[in-house]
């Protein structure tokens, strides 16, 4: 099955989503970019939330979404307590901007907790409300950053479809190599996902990530010839993160010199400068109706 024909399923809709990208009539939308992993634990609400916190520091206006429905993970992490989330937008008593919590450094926070699950079931007008507000929430952000929950179940499916970008992270340890291989798999072999961005987390060296890396495509390649790896980078092994981790403070703010922190700023830097020449118009509404069912 085709990733469109997913989407259409997925969004359960006759017409073909528009993902055109026209110039002239385009207003900048932002970047969706889904970090997700097969194995549980190997960083990617650190990253995220990271990268996130250095990307504000550049100027971007970005928005984390905690993608991890159950766990809340960006929440814990940042010692964050939103009151309202998407919940009380489809009530009506909240706009998109009221819900908003500010991260460190001036990224925002979307509140989604059980909200995304409720989206399918909402009336036809609450999803048009929630679509325009979207609409305008998407003018004003340059990156959307959807931080998932690991493994292969409906929502994290849902979120690396509508993605326009999937980072897979995986670290050095045999069992994330191959959770992550499995990931790939049912992504491309069910859903026609072709092109994935990997991240090695926790590795010793650059050189330990790169071999981690040439595994990976080693079994990718054997097994299914079409697909793009593309690699994009490392972030080492740092105890100063668990450090930054108790103390429910950023990595890249507590101890911006310490190693895994040059390593996210170099990434961060990296996907800022790529995002000029990648903008598209009309993925954040994409990005929402696949949620919405419509
Ligand atoms: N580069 C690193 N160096 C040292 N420790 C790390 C690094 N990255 C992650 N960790 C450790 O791994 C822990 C888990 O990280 P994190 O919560 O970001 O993973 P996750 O992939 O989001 O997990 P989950 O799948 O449960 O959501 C961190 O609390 C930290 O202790
Ligand atoms: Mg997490």
């Amino acid at each position: 099955m085709h990733q469109a024909d997913t989407l259409e399923k997925l969004m359960n809709n006759s017409g073909a989503p528009s993902t055109h990208y026209r110039p002239e009539t385009a207003h900048k939308g932002p970047r969706v970019i889904c970090v997700t992993s097969g194995k549980g634990g190997v960083g990617k609400t650190n990253i995220v939330v990271n990268l996130a916190y250095c990307l504000a520091n550049m100027g971007k206006r970005v928005v984390v979404l905690d993608g991890d429905l159950n766990l809340a993970n960006v929440d814990i992490l940042l010692g964050i307590t939103p009151h309202y989330n998407l919940h009380h937008v489809f009530l009506g008593e909240k706009s998109l901007r009221d819900i908003l919590v500010q991260g460190p450094g001036g990224f925002s926070i979307l509140p989604a907790s059980s909200g995304i699950l409720e989206m399918a079931d909402l009336t036809e007008e609450q999803k048009l409300y929630f679509l325009a507000e979207m609409d305008e929430l998407g003018e004003k952000i340059d990156i959307l950053l959807i931080d998932t929950a690991a493994g292969i179940n409906k929502n994290v499916i849902y979120f690396t479809l509508a993605a326009q970008e999937r980072i897979i992270v995986l670290s050095p340890e045999p069992t994330s190599l191959t959770d992550a291989y499995a990931m790939i798999k049912v992504l491309s072999t069910r859903h026609d996902v072709k092109k994935f961005r990997i991240l090695i987390n926790s590795a010793n060296s650059e050189k330990e990530a790169l071999a981690v890396f040439r595994q990976l495509s080693m079994v990718a390649d054997r097994f299914l010839n079409t697909l793009s790896l593309d690699y994009i980078g490392y972030i080492p092994f740092d105890a100063r993160l668990p450090q930054a981790v108790r103390a429910q403070r950023l990595l890249t703010e507590l101890s911006p010199q310490s190693k895994a922190s040059l390593m996210l700023k170099k990434l961060a830097n990296q996907l800022a400068r790529e995002e000029q020449t990648t903008q598209q118009d009309g993925n954040i509404k994409f990005f929402w109706k696949g949620l919405l069912h419509l």
